[in-house]
């Protein structure tokens, strides 16, 4: 029963964090677990990074767009991509079906597919 209780308050937690970024409400979250440990989730308001991350990108390409292998293919390097701002717009708009890149056109509406684009020009681009 006890476990039943703590799994119970584990999950609405986890529930209430969820809501809470949902709502709009300060991006830094914790919570106390039953443990004592302490989960920070913190997600950065506005910028392509929490659609980098909302719309499952880092599973192929890595938090920090160096991709990898994956079931779909290998993730390209967004760090290094060579593709222009606009063709990046296409390849998320588009994807590359064959190549194991889904198309987001209909998921991703085309502000936060531009917003993406510039993530990833601008923020994981290595820089020099
Ligand atoms: C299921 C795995 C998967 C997911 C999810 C995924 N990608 Fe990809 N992506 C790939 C693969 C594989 C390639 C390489 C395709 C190729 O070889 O041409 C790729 C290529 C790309 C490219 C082209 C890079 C280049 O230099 O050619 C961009 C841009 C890109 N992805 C952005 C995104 C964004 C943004 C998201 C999230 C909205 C995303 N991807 C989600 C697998 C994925």
């Amino acid at each position: 029963m006890k476990q039943f209780t703590d799994k119970t308050k584990t999950l609405t937690i986890a529930a209430l964090s969820a809501l809470s970024l949902w709502a709009g409400m300060p991006a830094t979250v914790s919570a106390e677990t039953e443990t004592g440990e302490r989960e920070e989730i913190v997600v950065p308001r506005g910028g392509g990074r929490s659609a980098f991350v909302k719309f499952n990108c880092i599973t192929c390409h890595m938090p920090d767009g160096r991709g990898g292998q994956n079931e779909g293919g290998y993730g390209a390097d967004l760090r290094v991509t060579p593709l222009s701002e606009d063709q990046v717009v296409t390849v998320i708009t588009e994807g590359r079906m064959q190549k194991g890149m889904p198309a987001f056109k209909g998921q991703i509406d085309p502000d936060t597919i531009r917003q993406l684009a510039k993530f990833i020009k601008d923020d994981l681009r290595l820089k020099k």
